[in-house]
């Protein structure tokens, strides 16, 4: 907590001018849904909503949706139009009240190479290609982060941006579409990532926006988000898609569940325990972490939830004694970087805590701060934007923060991050 072990940990970047650009930019006021990205294509074997993520060791599962029923095939190879392997997988749908899903098809594919293109399609002979980039199998590797995205003309920005990064996985910390029981605003919002989803893995966790549950109609929650984003929980030993981890490139990346059951009896909680002690640091130096509702929070926007709070006391000690690196929240529709921290308290060996909830929803930006910044909180902004992640070796990473002015991406937060394991401080306390 003393400012000249701090000062190492964490090299603040000053940009000039940086301030008085905050200062100057007219922030948007809220959108509604994009109209355009609600209408689907008229044939109903035609593949739609494409996206993948990450599937065990060297596996990628693909995930798409047809109105009609399809084989669920995926003919994929290294040469574009040459689909030389094959694999099948699952089909399923699921029902909401009125409304039937679509065929949701979803095709684990591997072992694959890392750092490598792959062309793929759903059906041989057919013009619907599609390619993505596998993530390198050591440092450097690049993470782009933004929470809270909807499918408003600001996600369309913020989506635009993302796609300029050249990143290799992308890591959304929860309130994905905004549908909000809507379900054909589920299958919209998987048209407008498709482009970049199809291309990148995308990781992904729950928001509350997320739960769609009506007591009594349709009691059990989380049912779309389940069915349409399942993330690899089996192979890491969790029994809930609502809660996983993965390794890329040297980084332990955790997905917790604001909204199941996180106390200590929960199986959330021993999950969590059981895998934190299998972390290798000398396999992966980082360790991060991402939640929905923030821990940390200076915002008016979201105070006192029991999912910040209420998790909070439960894990923080867990993440803390594991030397977690970095927390990643969205929820509250604004950017903040926070200090090292613990308890409360500045804390060398503590995490980085950022709220990324800024991706472009259409509820707008939560802008009421409290005063005065607690010292703490380091970097605080309500506007649209994204982050970047960029881990360049087991000791540094540089995190930026890209603002939305408008169509315009401006690198506004940027900070290099210094791991926990190469601070000798920090590291002899490593479980
Ligand atoms: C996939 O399923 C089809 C149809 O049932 C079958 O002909 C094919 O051999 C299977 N491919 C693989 C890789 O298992
Ligand atoms: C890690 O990267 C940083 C920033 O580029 C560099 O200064 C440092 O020497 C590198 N460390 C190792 C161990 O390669
Ligand atoms: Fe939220």
């Amino acid at each position: 907590m003393s400012p000249k072990l701090w000062l190492p940990v964490i090299l603040v970047v000053v940009f000039a001018g940086a301030t008085d650009v905050a200062g100057a930019y007219n922030r948007p006021p809220p959108q509604d849904t994009l109209i355009e990205s609600l209408a689907g294509d008229s044939d109903p074997t035609t593949p739609q909503q494409v996206h993948i993520s990450l599937a065990g060791e060297n596996g990628i599962r693909i995930s798409w949706i047809t109105n009609t029923h399809t084989l669920p095939t995926v003919y994929y190879g290294i040469s574009s139009g040459k689909y030389d392997h094959s694999a099948n997988g699952t089909i399923s749908s699921y029902e909401y009240l009125t409304y039937t899903s679509g065929e949701i098809h979803d095709v684990v594919i591997g072992p694959l190479d890392p750092n490598t293109i792959y062309y793929y399609c759903f059906a041989l002979g057919t013009t619907h290609g599609y390619s993505f980039k596998t993530p390198p199998a050591s440092f450097p590797i690049k993470f782009v982060i933004s929470g809270d995205l909807g499918q408003t003309g600001w996600t369309k920005s913020t989506l635009e941006h993302i796609s300029q990064t050249n990143y290799d996985v992308l890591l959304l910390p929860g309130d994905l579409s905004y549908a909000d029981m809507l379900q054909p605003l589920w299958d919209s919002y998987g048209r407008l990532v498709e482009p970049l989803a199809s291309q990148r893995t995308w990781m992904v966790t729950q928001g509350n926006h997320e739960v769609e549950r009506i007591p009594a109609i349709h009691p059990s929650p989380l049912t779309a988000y389940n069915a349409r984003w399942h993330m690899p929980f089996e192979e890491s030993g969790s029994t809930s898609n609502l809660y996983y981890s993965f390794e890329v490139s040297g980084v332990h990346v955790i997905m917790l569940g604001s909204y199941t059951d996180f106390d200590s009896a929960s199986d959330q909680y021993q999950w969590l325990e059981a895998d934190l002690q299998k972390v290798d640091r000398n396999k992966t130096p980082w360790l991060v972490v991402l939640v929905h509702a923030p821990w940390y929070n200076t915002n008016y926007a979201h105070q006192d939830e029991k999912e910040s709070v209420d998790m909070m006391e439960s894990m923080e000690g867990l993440l803390y004694k594991a030397r977690v690196d970095i927390v990643f929240a969205g929820h509250v529709h604004a950017y903040e970087r926070f200090n090292r921290v613990y308890n409360q308290e500045s804390d060398d060996c503590g995490p980085v805590h950022i709220t990324i909830g800024d991706g472009g929803n259409r509820e707008g930006l939560a802008s009421k701060y409290k005063e005065p910044q607690p010292t703490i909180s380091a970097f605080r902004e309500a506007s649209f934007g994204h982050g970047e992640f960029e881990v360049v070796n087991g000791s540094y990473a540089l995190w930026s923060w890209h603002r939305n002015d408008d169509d315009e991406s401006v690198q506004s937060d940027l900070v290099w991050i210094k791991s926990l394991v190469s601070n000798p401080a920090c590291n002899k306390l490593v479980i």
